[in-house]
């Protein structure tokens, strides 16, 4: 599937990444620069199309597209079908995709939209929704550098709970 997408975008190089937008939204492509998608040539038209009207008029109308919350796990799971796969399920995936009033992390909650979310800035995120937690959260576990504490114990898509290496169940 990232294969088949990546046809499509390897239309732009990395260098060309951007360069329609670049005069006015010079901040969004320095932040995309620093994600895997820019080095990939996944640039600004991938996930908001050319938006030819809106750049000539100057943002008086609309991009082509900007993805709603509930319309982002559909947009990434296009290239990343395993992870949108456990996601939508999850309690999480309900709740964003029922559009409801109770606020859920969609993709982009964790991990960001245009520069990526590194281990400490998601655990932010997620503090963010949930002040209290459980004693049990703050138990101290074994997470190696770089990576989010508390997916040692929830599966960061399906959320399922896992039993962290090395502790008696
Ligand atoms: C000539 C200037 C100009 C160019 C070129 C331009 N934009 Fe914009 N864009 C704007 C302005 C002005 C706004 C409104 C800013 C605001 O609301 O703060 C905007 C807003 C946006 C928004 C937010 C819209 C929303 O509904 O929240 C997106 C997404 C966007 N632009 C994407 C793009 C993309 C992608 C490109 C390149 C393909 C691009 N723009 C090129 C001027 C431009
Ligand atoms: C991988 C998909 C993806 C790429 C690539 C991408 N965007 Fe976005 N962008 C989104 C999504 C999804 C949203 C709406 C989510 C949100 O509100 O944060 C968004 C929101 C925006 C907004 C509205 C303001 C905001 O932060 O909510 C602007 C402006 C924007 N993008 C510009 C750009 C520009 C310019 C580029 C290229 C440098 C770009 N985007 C590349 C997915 C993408
Ligand atoms: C057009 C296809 C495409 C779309 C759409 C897309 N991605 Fe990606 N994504 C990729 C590719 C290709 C890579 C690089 C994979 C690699 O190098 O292993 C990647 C890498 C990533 C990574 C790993 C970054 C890293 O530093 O290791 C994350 C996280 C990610 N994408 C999240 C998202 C999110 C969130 C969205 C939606 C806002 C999204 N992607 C939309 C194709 C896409
Ligand atoms: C609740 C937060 C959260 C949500 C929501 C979420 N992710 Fe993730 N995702 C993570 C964490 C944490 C990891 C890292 C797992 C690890 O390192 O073992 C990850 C890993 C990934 C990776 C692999 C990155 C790499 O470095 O190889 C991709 C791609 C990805 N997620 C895409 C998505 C997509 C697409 C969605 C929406 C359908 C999504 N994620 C929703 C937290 C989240
Ligand atoms: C935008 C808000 C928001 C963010 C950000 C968020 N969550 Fe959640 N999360 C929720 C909501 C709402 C629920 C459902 C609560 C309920 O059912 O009472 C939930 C449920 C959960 C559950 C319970 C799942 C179940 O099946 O009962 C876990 C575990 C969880 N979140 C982990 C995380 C982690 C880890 C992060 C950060 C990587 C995170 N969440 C980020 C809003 C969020
Ligand atoms: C050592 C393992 C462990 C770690 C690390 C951990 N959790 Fe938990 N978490 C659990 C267990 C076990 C439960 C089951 C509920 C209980 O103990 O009462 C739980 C329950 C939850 C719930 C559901 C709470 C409820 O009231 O139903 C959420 C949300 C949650 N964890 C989020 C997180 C977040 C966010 C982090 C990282 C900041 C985290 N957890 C770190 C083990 C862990």
């Amino acid at each position: 599937m990232i294969a088949l997408l990546l046809l499509f975008a390897t239309a732009l190089s990395a260098q060309e990444t951007g360069k329609l937008c670049a005069p006015c939204h010079a901040e969004y492509v320095a932040s995309l620069r620093t994600h895997k998608h820019f080095a990939k040539g996944i640039g600004c038209e991938v996930c908001h199309g050319s938006s030819q009207q809106h750049r000539n008029a100057a943002g008086a109308t609309a991009p082509d597209r900007v993805a709603a919350p509930d319309e982002v796990p559909a947009l990434c799971g296009g290239c990343h079908a395993a992870e949108r796969k456990e996601y939508e399920p999850s309690r999480h995936g309900v709740l964003v995709l029922a559009r409801g009033k109770t606020r859920a992390a969609n993709c982009g909650t964790c991990h960001g939209v245009h520069s990526p979310r590194a281990a400490a800035a998601m655990e932010r995120q997620c503090a963010r929704c949930h002040a209290s937690l459980p004693e049990t959260c703050r138990k101290p576990v074994n997470v190696a550098s770089g990576k989010l504490r508390c997916a040692v114990c929830h599966s960061p898509h399906s959320l399922a709970r896992l039993t962290p290496p090395g502790s008696t169940p």
